[in-house]
Parts: C-alpha cells; sequence; structure tokens
C-alpha cells in the first residue's frame, strides 16, 4: 500500500508540432514521412468480422460487413505485406475485427514467416478460439500476442461485449502463453462505472500470472459514433485507481522506443504495467506504424480520413515498384497527429472493427 503520487507523462511534449507542415519527402528508400517518423510496422485486418461486441467498438447488431470479393485472398495480402517489407517493414502485427475469424490464418501466417527478410509476426485477438489454433500459429511463425481484457466478471464481460465468452478467452489466453507467444500482453479498456474499479483486480491477475497489461484510454473509433471525452478513463485516473493497492515506479523513456505505453514497475519489479494515454498524451511524435485494411486499403494513421486503394492497381496487375509508390504516397501524405484534442475534429468514417488496432 501506498500513497505516492504518479503522474504520466514524464516524457517531454510530443516533438511533432500540429502545426508544422514538415519537410521534404525521400522518393526512394524506407517509408520516412514529412517529419522524419520511419516507418516500421505494418498492422494488417485479416478481417473486419468479429466474435465479440465490445461496446467501444460495435453495435451489438454488428455493422455492415465487407463485401467478400473486396477482401484481399492470402496470395493478394502477402504480396502487399512483401512490398512493404522490401520497404523497410519489419514487424507486421494482424488485427481484425477478430483475426482468429480468418478460416486459412495459418496460411496467412505462414505466407507473412515466408517473406524475406522475415518480418516479425505478432497478433491482436480477444483469443476466443485461441486455444484450439495457438499451437499451429506458433509453428507457422506468430511470436507474440496481444489480448483484449476489460473484465474478470462473467456478469460484466457480457455486459461489456454482449456475448457469454469469458470462460474462452481465458483459455485462450492461458493457451497462448502455453504454446510460447510470449510475453503476452493483455489490453484493458476501463470504462466509467462498467469495469474501472476493476483495475487493481486485473493487475493483480497479470501479475500472478506473468502477463504484461496494458491499460488504454478509450478512443473515438466505436462505430455509434458515441464517444465522450467526460466518459473516458484518463491515464491520469487510471493510476489513481492503481496506486492505493501497488508502487508504482515510472520507467525512463528508453524502456519505450517507439511503443505507446508508458511504462512502471509494480512493487520494484521486475513486473510492470503500461498505461496508453492515446488521447491526453499522443505518443503520434514517434508513430512508426502504417496499416493495410482487409480490403487493401492503406490508412497512415487509425484516425485517417482518407485511404490510398492498393487492391484496384493490385488486381488490375501494377508492378511492384508501383505498389510501393503507393506505399509512399499513402505515408507522404501521414498527417502530425490525429487531431482528437483540436477543434474540428472528425472521426474516421471506418470503425475500429474495419481498421485494426
Ligand atoms: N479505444 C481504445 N482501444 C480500443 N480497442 C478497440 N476499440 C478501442 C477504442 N475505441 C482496443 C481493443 C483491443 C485493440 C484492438 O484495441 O481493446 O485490445
Ligand atoms: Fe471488441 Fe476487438 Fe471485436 Fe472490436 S474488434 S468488438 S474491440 S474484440
Amino acid at each position: 500500500m501506498t500513497s505516492q503520487r504518479v503522474t504520466i507523462g514524464t516524457r517531454p511534449a510530443d516533438p511533432v508540432s500540429p502545426a508544422s507542415s514538415g519537410g521534404p519527402l525521400p522518393d526512394r528508400g524506407p517509408l520516412v514521412d514529412r517529419f522524419g517518423r520511419v516507418h516500421r510496422d505494418l498492422r494488417v485486418s485479416v478481417t473486419d468480422r468479429c466474435s465479440l461486441r465490445c461496446t467501444y467498438c460495435m453495435p451489438e447488431a454488428g455493422v455492415p460487413w465487407l463485401p467478400r470479393d473486396t477482401m484481399l485472398t492470402t496470395p493478394e495480402l502477402v504480396h502487399l505485406a512483401g512490398v512493404a517489407v522490401s520497404l523497410g517493414i519489419d514487424e507486421i502485427r494482424l488485427t481484425g475485427g477478430e483475426p482468429l475469424l480468418r478460416r486459412d490464418l495459418v496460411d496467412v501466417v505462414a505466407g507473412l514467416a515466408a517473406l524475406d527478410p522475415a518480418p516479425e509476426i505478432s497478433m491482436t485477438t480477444n483469443a476466443v478460439g485461441l486455444a484450439k489454433n495457438a499451437e499451429a500459429l506458433v509453428a507457422a511463425g506468430l511470436t507474440r500476442v496481444n489480448i483484449s481484457l476489460d473484465t474478470l466478471r462473467r456478469e460484466t464481460f457480457i455486459e461489456l461485449a454482449k456475448r457469454d465468452r469469458l470462460k474462452d478467452t481465458l483459455e485462450g489466453i492461458e493457451a497462448a502463453a502455453a504454446a510460447g507467444l510470449t510475453p503476452v500482453k493483455l489490453n484493458t479498456v476501463l470504462m466509467r462505472g462498467i469495469n474501472d474499479h476493476e483495475a487493481p483486480d486485473l493487475l493483480a491477475f497479470a501479475l500472478e500470472h506473468g502477463y504484461e497489461l496494458r491499460f488504454i484510454e478509450q478512443m473515438p473509433l466505436d462505430a455509434q459514433h458515441h464517444w465522450d471525452r467526460s466518459q473516458m478513463i484518463t491515464g491520469e485516473e487510471i493510476l489513481g485507481l492503481l496506486t492505493p493497492h501497488f508502487d508504482l515506479t515510472p520507467l525512463p523513456d528508453e524502456a519505450r522506443g517507439s511503443a505507446p505505453a508508458e511504462l512502471f514497475l509494480v512493487d520494484g519489479g521486475p513486473a510492470t504495467v503500461g498505461v496508453i494515454a492515446s488521447v491526453t498524451m499522443p505518443f503520434c511524435g514517434t508513430c512508426d506504424r502504417v496499416r493495410l485494411t482487409a480490403d487493401g486499403q492503406v490508412r497512415n494513421c487509425l484516425f485517417a480520413t482518407g485511404e490510398t486503394d492498393l487492391r484496384t492497381p493490385l488486381r488490375e496487375g501494377a508492378d511492384d515498384e508501383a505498389l510501393a509508390d503507393l506505399f509512399r504516397e499513402s505515408i507522404g501524405a501521414k498527417l502530425p497527429g490525429h487531431g482528437i484534442n483540436e477543434p474540428g475534429f472528425l472521426q474516421p468514417p471506418r470503425p475500429m472493427s474495419a481498421i485494426g488496432g
């Protein structure tokens, strides 16, 4: 027990000022934007469908799914990822919707693992059904997972995700650890009056099992457009929920690199807890991410309102150089920040489930 005050935001202000217009673009080489950010992390949404309906993401009835014929086939997806790898991408994260709903997910992983140079392959998942597939995914080349876990209570899970699947999620988490997908990272979005009081229990659960927990501020990405800043549990509040129960010591910024989580040693370590304050402490200045949607659109930001179509040129026979130019064009148009805190911010038309985390 401690009453010390721990605050978020020990690092300097975001180095890219929203007012800056950036410098000239290099026309060849890796994916560098006008602000000098080198892009190495590709997030590929392999499906927009999901087995859950988390309220901060989707309405209970779901959303209009992408038409099947617009979805990239696995050879198409691997081809585009190969072009990205030739541009310096060295980490590929599979996202959704829920990636485990893609029937040939093991083939996707195997295809990506066969690229040269081979990227590191990770996945963000709700873990429902992971117990059945964890070993095959590891054998195909998957090395790490981030698993969403917002509650340890069955009733709250049902309220939050509209499906009675807590048991499957917990089995999936265990299976991930058993299959060597370590360190297993857990992501939690806290919501006021729903699961915020569970913050200490979730951290105790993670510590007990050796999982790395990160709390994420809720972002305006829900399909329903119901996000309300006053309902968001801020990073500062998250620390306030934890410090009565745990001793938290901020880790220096070097421990973080381009990763968005601010890390804190828990009770002297070695365990850590992360706080991802995407809204109140944006980390856009070190962003190295670019996204490919399940229907073949490149997005240079979670919050981008525009996209670059790669599916059409790919299907019309464009060569790799032309496809590489389109990746560069997208990165060249990347804005300095997400702008959530600026007047006139518009939520992107695509919901989180069709962008990927
Ligand atoms: N705000 C913050 N995090 C979100 N996630 C999904 N929607 C939101 C949101 N609106 C998280 C999920 C999952 C990952 C894909 O992103 O909890 O861990
Ligand atoms: Fe929840 Fe992720 Fe599914 Fe959205 S895509 S409903 S965040 S599990």
